[in-house]
């Protein structure tokens, strides 16, 4: 258990939770601040979206420990809230409620959207409350809702705020320096010590915590210290990745490239930075990256750890993996945990193949400085059908 400190509504508390209890419950069960909804609990619908350091997150995927040192601002504490009342008179008014399950969760989000649209676009609107499903009202008076708001306070001269406010980019709440390292929910390696400040300084590219993470694990026929060496080699690495290329190398171990990944129904190509941390200590580093997607308006950042363990007397190497991600956006939406994590079990059983040619001396050099291209389609239709299989399998059993 860790306690950490939040501001939640003005109020300054210190509450006690588990590195796997999401914020939502600990506003429900702990503060008793109900306002927040839980539906689908898995970041799809919006019930729960609440305003975290003033930008709206979805409360039942946010780590309540990520979110140390954050304020948080729940329905209930925008009783006072000028917009907020306006957007309650209008929702009232245009019929924009039945159940009032979404309310809360569509009132954050509108919000957000008063404060920022410069005019009552519905498009724009309909767009910025993608996120927030409703059962029952259809969307209709919801939509016209808003638009009254923003015209009316259009029309009184209140200019829409940019950016909402917000200074800074980057996953709202994830406070990165006051998050205790101790916890055992962060994979954070603490311990890595940087083989080139100059490099890191060059690309500055910040440390990450991955909202969800996972393990993974390959062999590769070869010694460990020779894996280590290909690890930390940025664009053997990148050519041995599927649907990674470089464009730029400022420094030995920062990247600026491009990664092609499907993720659901949709294809991406996030460009951005990265970097590469090595400790020859442990035989262990990790990349550290942040992307974003042009088209879908998709930003990512992850970290991929790794360690090399001999085995076989050291003759082979079993390469241990953890993959941390987080994605904000349209995709994030789609992507859901199993989809992505059978398309990284993919990604790496390609990837540790391709390790183990180049290692073995399979692949040539000009073969090496061709990025490899990841298939797509092919990807995304080997993970369906294998979604497919489990089904049917399942549905098989007596
Ligand atoms: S309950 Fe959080 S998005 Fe549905
Ligand atoms: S009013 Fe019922 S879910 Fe939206």
């Amino acid at each position: 258990m860790t306690t950490i400190q939040l501001t939640v509504n003005g109020n300054a508390i210190e509450p006690t939770v588990e590195p796997r209890t999401h914020l939502a419950d600990v506003l429900r069960d702990q503060l008793d601040l109900t306002g927040t909804h839980l539906g689908c609990e898995h970041g799809v619908c919006g019930a729960c979206t609440l305003l975290l350091d003033g930008a709206p997150a979805r409360s039942c995927i946010t780590f309540a420990v990520a979110c140390a040192g954050a304020a948080i601002t729940t329905i209930e504490g925008l009783d006072e809230d000028e917009i907020a009342a306006e957007l309650r008179t209008a929702f009232a008014r245009e019929h924009a409620l039945q159940c009032g399950y979404c309310t809360p969760g569509m009132i954050m989000s509108a919000r957000d959207l008063v404060l920022r649209l410069d005019d009552a676009d519905e498009q724009a609107i309909r767009v910025g409350l993608s996120g927030n499903l409703c059962r029952c009202t259809g969307y209709a008076g919801i939509v016209r809702a808003i638009r009254a708001v923003i015209e009316a306070r259009r029309q009184r001269g209140i200019a829409a705020v940019i950016g909402a406010g917000r200074t800074s980019l980057g996953p709202v709440g994830s406070h990165p320096n006051t998050i205790p390292t101790t916890s055992p929910s962060m994979p954070v390696m603490t311990d890595i010590k940087l083989s080139s400040g100059a490099a890191v300084a060059t690309l500055d590219v910040p440390d990450v915590i991955p909202a969800k993470s996972f393990d993974a694990s390959f062999t590769v026929n070869a010694a460990p210290e020779q894996v280590f060496t290909l690890f930390g080699d940025a664009r053997t690495l990148a050519a041995c990745f599927p649907g990674a290329t470089i464009t730029d190398m400022p420094a030995p171990d920062c990247i600026e490239g491009e990664i092609r990944v499907a993720i659901g129904p949709l294809a991406a190509a996030f460009r951005g930075s990265a970097r590469i941390d090595r400790d020859e200590t442990n035989l262990s580093g990790r990349l550290i990256g942040t992307g974003r997607d042009q088209k879908s308006r998709t930003s990512t950042s992850g970290q991929i750890s790794w360690r090399m363990v001999p085995i076989d007397d050291g003759r082979k190497t079993r390469v241990l993996l953890t993959i941390g991600y987080s994605l904000s956006g349209p995709l994030a939406q789609i992507a859901r945990d199993g989809l992505v994590r059978d398309l990284a079990s993919r990604i790496t059983t390609t990837f540790a193949q391709n390790c183990d040619s180049y290692l073995s001396g399979a692949t040539n050099q000009a073969a090496r400085d061709q990025p490899q291209r990841l298939n797509a389609v092919g990807l995304l239709l080997d993970v369906a059908l294998s979604r497919l299989g489990a089904l049917v399998r399942g549905l098989r059993k007596p």
